[in-house]
């Protein structure tokens, strides 16, 4: 049955003023730019009052928030930004994403705002008196904030939120680690990890440790005394705000199945990259996988390429990963194959360790392998030692077996260091023998540090690998 339309005062057209009306004609005062450059050049001038469409609505600010990335978008760089913000010359003139204010006037088709409505949210140059924004890009103020407070949270929130919930899911009990707790998106990151129920550590300098401690982080790594990734595998996620550290640096602070989320907002390539990721996801979702593939496959050689196949793959894997590990044996020789069988490997490693390594030997002999070799051993933890040794023993004459050994040693410290290590010293490569053996020694401290000492003192290990497995003993045991 369709119901008659019922008179409703918040949608009436005609008790709003109009997005047409001679008001938002009126010249406005803002804080503006005309070039890329210093903030110096920004001066307060008379500028038009935004018009809004049937979708919009018009706000008066009260206040506008500002963070980092307000000024690459005046000063125009890192280059990338100008895809967002005007190639040449600035699009909109006027910086601010943040704001909070009161309605004014509503766009005919809006029905969730009326004028006077206290609101905050995101849109484009919010240091002026008026900002037009998309009625989705808006929420009532709650009463508890004052309006500062709510022109502080719009973009960075939503960046930590979209980390954490979208991309991460993180569950209840994970340990995550936050690099750069103490920054605009940090701060919300904390916050919001630990309302899911993470374990959160949190990392910046020494001023802000308390100030971290004090949002909820149940840990705080000062970065000038300590190094986050010596820790070892810890994390099942870690949110990098800050990207100062090699990946390979992070990788092994976390667990065999851990995350690690970047901004990627530093590097020009970085920024390059995710918006190549958007676009790949996109055909994904219009063209299937396997003309997205082919698409991908046009772009020149090169990272851009790289993140294309890899968002590609990565939606496989979770969609179908029988079908990615097609994709994977397929790409096998290829450097954006390597994670993606890492990522394979490790799915099915969960469940059935024995189907992963069997896979991974069939692939052809390269990084991948070894990385997924590697990592899929890794996931040994907890499971049948028996059946361990059965396929290491077997690989005796594959190039493969240092890498497996090491990701094995890897895991299984966690359940009997000893064996790991036994296993870690059968390593041939010396530098990935003491890697692994220091490891394997690491946990071995934290887990009992008297029969770790005793095993040290005899180990015939190099005085640098027996500092190394004091020293991160002695911080986190
Ligand atoms: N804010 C946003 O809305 C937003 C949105 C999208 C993307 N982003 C991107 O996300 C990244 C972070 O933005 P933000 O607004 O949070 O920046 P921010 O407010 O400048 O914070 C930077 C953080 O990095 C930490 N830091 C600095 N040097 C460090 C080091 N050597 N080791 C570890 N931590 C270090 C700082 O800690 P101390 O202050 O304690 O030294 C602080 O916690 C930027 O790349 C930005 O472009 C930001």
């Amino acid at each position: 049955m369709t119901l008659p339309p019922q008179p409703d005062m918040r949608s009436s057209t005609a008790m709003k003023p109009k997005s047409t009306s001679p008001l938002n004609m009126k010249p406005m005062k803002a804080i503006a730019y005309d070039h890329y450059g210093s903030l110096e050049a920004l001066k307060i001038r008379d500028i038009d009052k935004p018009k809004v469409n049937a979708d919009e609505v018009l706000v008066r600010v009260r206040a506008a928030g500002l963070h980092i990335g307000d000024c690459f978008s005046v000063r125009g760089a890192p280059f990338v930004m100008r895809i967002a913000t005007g190639l040449l010359k600035p699009k909109c003139g006027v910086p601010g994403f943040d704001f909070a204010g009161e309605v004014e006037v509503v766009g005919d088709k809006v029905t969730q705002f009326q004028p006077g409505d206290e609101v905050f949210g995101a849109s484009n140059g919010t240091c002026a008196e008026y900002v037009g924004v998309a009625s989705d890009d808006l929420a009532l103020k709650p009463e508890c904030l004052t309006f500062e407070q709510a022109a502080a949270v719009p973009t960075s929130a939503l960046a930590a939120l979209h980390a954490l919930r979208d991309v991460a899911t993180v569950q209840p009990g994970q340990k995550v680690l936050i690099n750069g707790a103490s920054g605009g998106v940090g701060t919300f990151a904390v916050q919001i990890a630990k309302s899911f129920g993470a374990e959160v550590t949190g990392v910046c300098s020494t001023t802000n440790v308390d100030m971290v401690r004090s949002l909820g982080a149940d840990d705080v790594i000062d970065y000038t005394q300590e190094d986050f990734t010596q820790a070892g595998p810890m994390y099942d996620l870690i949110f990098d705000n800050v990207e100062n550290r090699p990946l390979s640096d992070c990788r092994s602070a976390l667990k065999p199945s851990g995350m690690l989320v970047l901004r990627l907002s530093k590097e020009g390539i970085g920024e390059a990259e995710n918006l190549i990721r958007i676009v790949a996801t996109e055909a994904l979702r219009v063209d299937g996988p396997e003309n997205a593939t082919l698409g991908s496959e046009q772009i020149p050689d090169g990272p851009l390429k790289g993140a294309a196949m890899r968002s590609v793959a990565s939606e496989y894997v979770k969609s179908d990963p029988e079908a990615a590990a097609q994709w994977a044996q397929r790409y096998a020789n290829e450097d954006y194959a390597v994670s993606v069988i890492e990522e394979v490997g490790d799915r099915w490693a969960e469940r059935d360790p024995v189907k992963a390594v069997s896979w991974l030997e069939e692939l052809p002999e390269g990084r991948g392998q070894s990385v997924g070799l590697s990592s899929a051993f890794g996931d040994w933890e907890d499971r049948d030692l028996a059946a361990a040794t059965e396929y290491l023993s077997a690989m005796s004459e594959s190039p493969q077996r240092d890498s497996a050994i090491s990701g094995f040693s890897r895991g299984y410290a966690w359940q009997d260091p000893l064996v790991a290590i036994a296993w870690a010293l059968d390593i041939s490569d010396p530098a990935l023998r003491q890697e692994s053996v220091t490891r394997a020694g690491q946990v071995f401290f934290r887990r009992d540090p008297s029969s770790a000492r005793e095993w040290l003192n005899s180990s015939g290990l190099p005085a640098e690998a027996q500092e190394a497995i004091l020293n991160t003993g002695e911080r986190r045991g």
